[in-house]
């Protein structure tokens, strides 16, 4: 039942893909803070993401215990079973697709309606996107050599230090004097290299971090960014929505407050984090 629903969904990725390519000229992102309308529904003046009874959700399943890809090939995780609870409180079936996560933001109200990805609330990516009501807090996680001396932000000036493209952790390291940022695609490609020796830290978000950790235990140590050595803010993670559709916000918020007040919310959380 689940592999035919995943094969399914890969079907309607495909199928939409495959007609969006098209559009894509013409569903550039407008400036009005206006939503472009989706012209799979076959409708123009159709102006409803949710029209044709789908939400397409982008994610990068690059971010365990958030999202990852399953044994199946199809993205799974924490954000994949809040996606799809939100979409069946909202009536809706729900598609993922998988990309990068530096493109999600820009492909919000062309490829995609809304993206779940382990994202953090910016003001950088409020000027382009809305954010649902936060859902999770988070900080970034600081991973080294298990015999690295590297111990406080100060450490950090100067050194080589693997990113995730486009992440928070990437931005950190824009503040970090004389370091350079060694961006990678997938996180775990940042932590072969520093397995490797080719960078000397990684920052990535605590919960990634913790099961790199774990996977590479005696090879790695973490430190919590959130201590004073390192300083780093909180960060929270939120759902990124269209600019200006206050509908489908409320739609998302309604049916994530209802997931966390029947304790579905907090089930997902034991089942994909705190296990
Ligand atoms: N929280 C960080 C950010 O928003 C990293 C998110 C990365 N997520 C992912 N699915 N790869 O920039």
């Amino acid at each position: 039942m689940k592999k035919a629903a995943a094969i399914l969904c890969l079907a309607l990725t495909m199928a939409f893909a495959g007609c969006g390519n098209s559009d894509d000229n013409t569903n550039t992102p407008d400036t009005n803070g206006e939503k472009n309308s989706e012209s799979v529904s076959g409708t123009e003046s159709e102006q409803d993401p949710l029209a044709d009874g789908v939400l397409n959700v982008g994610t990068n399943a690059e971010f365990p215990p958030f999202e990852f890809v399953g044994d199946d090939g199809e993205p799974d995780g924490f954000d994949m079973a809040l996606i799809k609870a939100i979409g069946e409180k909202m009536g809706v079936d729900v598609v993922v697709e998988n990309m990068e996560f530096d493109s999600l933001v820009a492909s919000i109200g062309s490829k995609i309606d809304v993206a779940i990805a382990g994202m953090t609330i910016t003001d950088e990516r409020k000027n382009m996107v809305d954010f649902s009501d936060e859902y999770y807090e988070a900080v970034q996680y600081v991973i080294v050599p298990a015999d690295s001396e590297i111990a406080s932000a100060a450490d950090l000036e100067g050194k080589n230090i693997g990113v995730q493209l486009g992440t928070t952790g990437d931005f950190i390291v824009e503040d970090i004097k004389d370091a350079t940022a060694a961006q990678y695609n997938k996180a775990v490609d940042a932590v072969n290299d520093l397995l490797n020796g080719r960078v000397d830290a990684v920052i990535v978000d605590k919960n990634p971090a913790q099961v790199f950790g774990e996977q590479f235990k005696d090879e790695v140590k973490l430190f919590d960014g959130e201590s004073p050595e390192f300083g780093f803010e909180k960060e929270y993670y939120a759902i990124a929505l269209p600019k200006g559709d206050e509908e489908l916000a409320k739609s998302v918020n309604d049916a994530l407050a209802e997931l966390k007040a029947d304790g579905t919310f907090d089930e997902l959380v034991t089942q994909y984090i705190e296990n």
